[in-house]
């Protein structure tokens, strides 16, 4: 809803618990008002009458109160867009026009040929921003930054910053701590979201987990981006964040084009951390994840299991022992095309290798059918080895710098994927690969940030970075559209491309290539500050985990720390014995009585994960269930009871492990006891209101 003042010079968003309202004066200097609890129109009005502070001293009355600060003029914040042509660097803009159309306003602005757009929606309590800039004039403009939107903090003191950093294998680590004078700047200049940040960031003075105002920025872009934090001189507080990491240059925009930025999405909750992430599940599940209504399948992958050598038979017995299991969707991962043998080749060439699969990967996806489950596969469409026939053939189609050496990661060059030629090469490999067999699932990883993004001959290179991003974007829609049954994951590494424009159109993530139990506690504990557990990949492989940390933890551990998000089976299942298998079984028959509730439902985070016992609880209609872990305990330390939430105090709820009937206002004041002892031990619990 959108609500417009007479003079059509203040706007008020309104979504069902908060409201968001900007102002713009005489002068055109559009001015923030207001985000947070709901109020009216007359309320915004009457605060666009409060003057600004006067100049004093060397500081700038417009810094700290713009919704959109650009470059120029009497300004000294980060800009959120900076421009330059052959005559003159900055913007001086003059208000155009608004519109509301579909619940979207949009203000619009014009600087001699420039003609510029911000736009708004709110999603429920999510305010969507975002900016589109066209040229109209008859010479280039240069975007050196057009950021997404700015956002405007009330004043207070003391404003805590949260986020999520990390690194490969550990990925989504929560961190926060006093805001200071400054700034705090978070994003990724590799081309891909990043293992190091998820482009999220909560603001907080005192909340807690269940209570206080948040306000959370989470930017929707799968290249190279940046959020700035900034606290000002005055001790005001905003937030930029838009593509590109510097401010060297997105595009060169020649008469006619245009540039429309990624979305910047803004919730205020007054619901603590807890509330805020479940407002920022909701949203994702209404509106941004495809499907989101839609179960997410129990799956398999054979990536832990076999690695790279892989073979038709060896993987449908795999499928065998993972039908018997309960697993609902098989995915064979790197090493089934091409001469991919190891990770020195074969990348690019996406046929199904001929030693490996003679007749091609049909007769294994009809077998993988023919025991009841759905059939995926591994790619990773945007690389090339320099050891394939598609880099024999088209050495030029990669980013290079003329002269300079091709860095290798992982033995691997990335795709110009800027170039049109590259990307229908693209989409004819990949649409003829999801034609050639029933293939139901799609795994798309991207394992190497960029190193050498140069374009020879392009006479702006510069925009192969953002051209990239669209052309992921353009690709993945275009399959989507043509194979409406297949589902796609996005893998960079385990969580390396991670954001709400990729969760636009992949239906699940692969959360982290850490698949130890108890450190993937801590990724989840993080990861779910923003996103739900419907998209959340968690697979439970072997012990002790080889792979990473040599921990030792039972099947009952892997299994309820996956159980928390969509569960997933990656270890060697041929090597598990008859035992392991049968309570392999009993787990996968209770993730997916339990699944809708954790998949769909409302998520409490009752404990963190630090050391001793931790749980979650998912909340839906009448059932609830909860998931607890004990990392270790010590001696003479009871294990605390869970104090439940989300629960109808009158209402009487009965616990399906144990047949007790426990009140709600109990449960919630008391807590739930668990048999949780010793270390590494887990539980689930189911309740249901009765
Ligand atoms: C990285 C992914 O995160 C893994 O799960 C696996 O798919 C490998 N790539 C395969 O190369």
């Amino acid at each position: 809803m959108v609500d417009i003042a007479e003079d059509g010079r203040t706007w008020l968003l309104r979504g069902p618990n908060s409201s968001y309202a900007l102002h713009l004066t005489e002068a055109d200097e559009l001015l923030h008002l207001h985000w947070g609890p709901a109020v009216a129109l007359a309320d915004a009005e009457a605060l666009a009458v409060r003057p600004l502070p006067a100049y004093r001293g060397f500081e700038s009355p417009l810094d700290g109160h713009e919704e959109y600060p650009v470059e120029g003029g009497p300004r000294f914040v980060r800009p959120a867009l900076s421009v330059r042509t052959e005559e003159r660097r900055g913007t001086e803009w003059a208000f155009v026009d608004h519109a509301v159309e579909d619940g979207e306003l949009r203000l619009r602005f014009r600087d001699a040929g420039l003609v510029i757009t911000l736009h708004y929606r709110m999603r429920g309590d999510v305010v969507e921003r975002w900016v589109s800039l066209v040229n109209e004039g008859d010479t280039q403009v240069e975007l050196l930054r057009a950021d997404a939107a700015t956002w405007t903090l009330p004043d207070r003191e003391d404003w805590r910053l949260s986020h999520l950093h990390g690194r490969w294998a550990a990925e989504s680590q929560l961190t926060s701590g006093p805001l200071t004078y400054g700034e705090k700047v978070i994003g990724s200049r590799r081309g891909h979201t990043g293992h190091q940040y998820l482009p999220w960031v909560a603001l907080d003075t005192d909340a807690t987990e269940e209570r206080g105002e948040v306000y959370g920025c989470a930017l929707g872009w799968s290249g190279s981006w940046r959020i700035a934090v900034a606290q000002l001189p005055d001790a005001r507080v905003q937030i930029t964040g838009g593509a590109g990491y510097d401010d060297s240059g997105l595009l060169m925009l020649e008469p006619g084009e245009s540039y429309t930025s990624p979305v910047f999405a803004g919730l205020w909750s007054d619901g603590g951390f807890g509330g805020a992430s479940r407002a920022w599940h909701a949203y994702q599940r209404a509106y941004v994840i495809p499907d989101a209504d839609r179960d997410r399948p129990v799956l398999f992958n054979s990536w832990e299991a076999t690695f790279f050598d892989i073979a038709e038979d060896q993987q449908a017995a795999l499928a065998r022992r993972a039908a018997e299991i309960g697993v609902e969707l098989f995915v064979v991962d790197d090493g089934w095309f091409g001469a991919r043998t190891s990770d020195r080749a074969g990348l690019g060439d996406w046929t199904p290798n001929p030693d490996r699969f003679p007749r091609g990967l049909a007769p294994l996806a009809d077998q993988v059918h023919a025991l009841g489950m759905q059939f995926g596969i591994w790619v990773e469409p945007e690389m090339v080895n320099p050891d394939s026939e598609l880099y024999r053939a088209h050495p030029d189609w990669v980013q290079y710098q003329p002269g300079r050496k091709r860095t290798e990661l992982r033995n691997q060059l990335v795709l110009n994927l800027a170039r049109e030629d590259v990307q229908e090469y693209l989409w004819e490999q990949l649409d003829t690969l999801l034609s050639s067999a029933p293939i139901d699932y799609v795994k798309w990883d991207f394992n190497r940030a960029f190193t050498d993004a140069g374009w020879p001959g392009e006479t702006y290179p510069q925009r192969l970075w953002v051209d990239h991003v669209h052309a992921l974007y353009a690709l993945l829609d275009r399959l989507r559209a043509a194979h409406p049954g297949v589902a796609f994951e996005s893998c960079s590494g385990g969580g390396g491309r991670i954001d709400l424009g990729i969760l636009s159109r992949t239906d699940q993530v692969w959360t982290s290539d850490n698949t130890d139990p108890l450190d993937r506690l801590a990724i989840q504990h993080g990861f779910s500050q923003i996103h739900p557990a419907r998209i959340m990949a968690a697979w439970v492989t072997d012990s002790p985990n080889t792979q990473l940390n040599d921990r030792a933890s039972s099947l009952r551990f892997r299994f309820v720390s996956s159980m928390a998000g969509v569960l997933g089976v990656g270890g060697d299942l041929a090597e598990w014995s008859e035992e392991e298998l049968t309570e392999a079984r009993h787990w996968v028959d209770l993730y997916k009585e339990i699944r809708p509730v954790v998949q769909h439902g409302e998520q409490y985070r009752l404990r963190p994960p630090t050391g001793g016992l931790s749980a979650v609880q998912y909340l839906r209609g009448d059932e609830t269930v909860v998931l607890a872990w004990l990392q270790a305990q010590r001696y003479g330390e009871p294990v605390p009871a869970l104090r439940l939430r989300g629960l109808d105090p009158s209402a009487s709820y009965e616990c399906r492990e144990t047949g007790e009937v426990h009140c709600g206002a109990v449960l919630s004041h008391h807590g739930l006891h668990t048999a949780l002892h010793g270390d590494l031990d887990a539980t689930v619990i189911r309740l249901r209101r009765i």
